[in-house]
């Protein structure tokens, strides 16, 4: 049976177009038309003025760092429920990642825990110098807390929104929140480049600072002038062409990724023991994955034997992600609260949620979890065997 999986890459004729057209014009280079207008497109269906596109989500998140300041021993508090990119850019500048959990009726950072973790550090003194929200498998972390709770404490905002793409926060695009956003164009997000990134601001000069420090600080001079110590974290523009039609597919992958989520929240809706991750009444999500949560003791097996009874059925499907206060390259930082997420860890699933699923390969995925129900009793020898 052919393999379902999570979220992949679904590009068309239009991408291919696009890509080929770029190359005939042999803009096969760090620049070109296409990657300027990538940026300015993305720009504006985001709602900022101003992109500068990356090599990915996580360059753009190095440099949103190092542009605002943060350095050796800063302390810069994230959410404990992510992946491990918005930890490992902290380190990149020499911070200490705090983490903080998450909420359980949204999966994000915990707004009363960031302001008991910022109050804590206040007292102490220790110099927070940023907080890294998270915009959880497309929802978006609670903004209207979170920069009320930021505000007190004079600590700015950087959203990585890799995952949220066409989310929306009371209205408001994922994206536009603090002072800049980091966004994700790896193989599995809701649009792809196979791999790319965007860092989008309302300041234009710290985009511009981003640019040139994506493009190893160079000034213009005949001999290549640099004051200070740069990156090669540009997009290339062949991948840029490929991002621009993407971006025009936007409005239908975020339209059919909902639609999973919905068909699935209908087929669970009458198993006892399995619920989806809660939308935020705040905003809607773009439901890049579907999550599940799986009570064992109603449902009869656990999130784990469902999982190995998908990939038995050759369907792909991935815990949510260890906390970061779990992993052992962070486990010795420090953490506020953290249960949360270690429950989500343990009972929630992340289930095949791409745009390209096919009705009957969504069916397949809804069938194996009922049979799991079904099996409960036996699922343990099927899966052994
Ligand atoms: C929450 C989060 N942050 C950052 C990243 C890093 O993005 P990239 O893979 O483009 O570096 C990702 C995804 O890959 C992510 O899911």
């Amino acid at each position: 049976m052919k393999r379902i999986y999570l979220s992949p890459p679904h590009v068309g004729e239009l991408e291919r177009r696009l890509l080929l057209a770029a190359f005939d014009s042999n803009w096969i280079a760090p620049v070109g038309p296409d990657l300027d207008a990538f940026e300015r497109e993305f720009a504006e269906d985001v709602g900022v003025p101003h992109a500068v596109a990356l090599s990915s989500g996580t360059a753009a998140l190095h440099l949103a760092l190092l542009v605002l300041g943060v350095g050796r021993g800063d302390r810069v508090i994230t959410s404990t429920l992510t992946f491990a990119a918005t930890a490992n850019a902290i380190t990149y500048v020499g911070a200490i990642p705090v983490f903080v959990d998450v909420s359980r009726d949204t999966w994000t950072i915990d707004p009363d825990l960031l302001n008991e973790e910022l109050e804590s550090c206040a007292r102490s003194g220790a110099r927070v110098a940023a907080v890294v929200t998270v915009d959880l498998y497309g929802q978006c972390a609670d903004y209207d807390r979170i920069e009320a709770v930021c505000r007190r404490y004079g600590v700015p905002i950087i959203e990585d929104a890799a995952e949220a793409l066409g989310a929306t926060y009371h209205g408001r695009s994922a994206g536009t929140f603090g002072v800049c956003a980091a966004f994700s164009f790896n193989g599995n997000k809701i649009i792809t480049t196979s791999g790319g990134g965007m860092l989008a601001s309302h300041n234009g000069d710290l985009v511009e600072r981003v640019r040139h420090l994506s493009t190893q600080a160079r000034r213009h001079a005949p001999h290549y002038q640099h004051d200070e110590v740069g990156f090669n974290y540009g997009l290339s523009n062949l991948l840029a062409a490929l991002g621009r039609g993407q971006l025009q597919t936007l409005p239908d992958k975020l339209t059919r990724r909902r639609l999973v989520n919905q068909s699935y929240r209908v087929a669970f809706a009458e198993l006892p023991g399995i619920a989806l991750m809660p939308e935020a009444p705040y905003g809607r999500s773009n439901c890049w994955l579907t999550c599940i949560i799986v009570e064992p003791p109603l449902f009869g097996v656990s999130r784990e034997q469902i999982r190995r009874h998908l990939e038995h059925r050759n369907i792909e499907s991935r815990p949510v992600w260890k906390p970061m206060h779990l992993q052992p390259a962070f486990e010795h930082c420090d953490k506020r609260g953290g249960a949360v997420a270690e429950e989500l860890f343990e009972k929630a699933l992340c289930l095949p949620s791409g745009s390209s699923l096919t009705d009957d390969e969504q069916d397949r995925v809804i069938a194996a979890i009922e049979e799991c129900r079904a099996l409960a009793g036996t699922l343990e020898r099927m899966v052994a065997r």
